[in-house]
């Protein structure tokens, strides 16, 4: 048996289909690579219904691809009432969707809510959309989900 306790944690964005099922994914790999994966429940979560049951965006499919992470298996959800019980932390992606989750939270549950980069870096910083913009953007969001995901897994140790 796992002597410590499984941490769970739900990265959210609006659509589920660009940044949060990034980082869902990289987070994962980051920590298959530490060895650390049975230490952690990873999922992914939009404060939106729009994409319910999409996969990724293909852009992000392609970025983390590129960098050796499959994520095309993912499929899009909204965050449920439940997710605020099951999860020991819910971090957003930017501080709209921090907002909308704290709007939404249970009683007591709002101490699980972060902003991603505020929780891993200590840096007030947002991810942004990259939804409406070039492949430039999702580049970026990779690497910010990249160095954050590493951050994040030393928050650990
Ligand atoms: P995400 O990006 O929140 O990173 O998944 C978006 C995807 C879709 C939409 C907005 C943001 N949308 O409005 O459909």
């Amino acid at each position: 048996m796992n002597a410590k306790p499984r941490i769970s944690i739900l990265f959210v964005c609006l659509g589920n289909i660009c940044r949060s099922p990034l980082a869902e994914g990289v987070f994962r790999s980051v920590v298959t690579e530490h060895g650390r994966a049975a230490d952690f429940m990873i999922g992914s979560a939009g404060t939106g219904a729009w994409h319910v049951g999409n996969p990724p965006d293909p852009r992000s499919i392609d970025i983390a691809r590129r960098f050796g992470v499959d994520i095309s298996h993912q499929r899009a959800r909204q965050v449920e009432a439940a997710d605020f019980n099951r999860y020991d932390l819910l971090l957003g992606m930017d501080r709209n969707n921090v907002q909308t989750l704290r709007q939404r939270a249970a009683g007591g549950t709002l101490g699980k809510i972060h902003l991603f980069l505020d929780y891993a870096n200590d840096r007030v910083i947002d991810i942004p959309d990259p939804y409406y913009g070039g492949e430039d953007g999702f580049a970026s969001v990779y690497q910010m989900i990249r160095e954050a995901s590493e951050a994040l897994l030393s928050k650990f140790d």
